[in-house]
């Protein structure tokens, strides 16, 4: 039955996994047996993610660049080429947020988390696709959503949109893709303690509205999604297709 979630062999492109939830899918995927490839825009936060997973035994690298930015990703692309290092699994995790209520919100703030959270899972999906379709053994991409992917709160508009993007964006991947042996789902995280939720973690009036409106009446941990990352990209999930988790 293990053999259904074994990763061994696979490699891994985990965006935006030098911390927070990335960097626990590049901790689980690589304990699954991945190689896992860390990325951020910090070559030093990076490098010091990989050293870690080295450290903990699992075969991990580091490779800097911006997700937003689609000359750096196909550089990055084809200097993974270059080295004959093929993608099986991407993870779109990388991710910002930005709290302003909508009249007070500026178009270059819309457009930067637009662009971050949902044009970045097209961009590096895209050249990530492409050679799983060309190689012809399919693969595996996991977008990452939000419960913002189905429900809305107030101050977090372009984030709502872009994780509500993600969800159909995911959807769009699975329906061009899936012929060709690639899964394409979301996972759509609840509130977890990361770096990202510093500010209402310490806001004891907000810490407070998560605890009782959430059926587990708590925070969750990084660490607690990386049995779905796991399962969406193995064996396990290879008839599962735009759904989000
Ligand atoms: N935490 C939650 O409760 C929660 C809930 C639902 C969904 N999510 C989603 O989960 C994902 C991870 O969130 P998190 O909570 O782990 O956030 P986090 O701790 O703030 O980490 C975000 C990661 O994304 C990277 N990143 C941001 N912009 C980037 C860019 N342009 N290019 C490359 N990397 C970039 C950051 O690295 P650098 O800044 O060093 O480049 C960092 O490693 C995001 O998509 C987020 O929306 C989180």
């Amino acid at each position: 039955m293990n053999d259904l979630f074994d990763l061994s062999g696979r490699t891994a492109l985990i965006t935006g996994s030098a911390r927070g939830l990335g960097h626990a899918f590049a901790q689980g995927l690589a304990g699954a047996g991945a190689r896992v490839i860390v990325n951020g825009r910090n070559g030093e936060q990076v490098a010091q993610a990989a050293e870690h997973l080295r450290a903990a035994g699992h075969d991990a690298r580091g490779l800097v660049f911006d997700v937003t930015d689609e000359t750096a990703v196909d550089a990055a692309f084809a200097g993974l080429d270059a080295q004959g290092v093929e993608i099986d699994i991407l993870i779109n995790n990388a991710g910002i947020q930005h709290r302003t209520p909508m009249v007070d919100l500026a178009l270059k703030d819309w457009q930067r988390v637009i662009d971050t959270n949902l044009t970045s899972a097209f961009i590096v999906g895209k050249q990530a696709a492409k050679r799983m379709i060309a190689r012809g053994r399919g693969g595996k991409i996991i977008n990452i959503g939000s419960l913002t992917s189905e429900a809305a709160r107030a101050t977090v508009a372009p984030y709502t949109a872009a994780k509500g993007g993600i969800k159909m964006l995911s959807r769009a991947m699975a329906a061009e893709w899936a012929q060709f042996g690639i899964q394409v789902n979301t996972i759509g995280p609840g509130y977890i303690q990361t770096d990202m939720n510093t500010a209402l973690i310490n806001n004891p009036e907000f810490d407070a509205w998560v605890k009782a409106s959430n059926p587990a009446k708590r925070w969750g941990q990084p660490e607690e999604l990386m049995g779905t990352a796991i399962f969406l990209s193995s064996r396990a999930s290879d008839y599962v297709n735009g759904q989000i988790i």
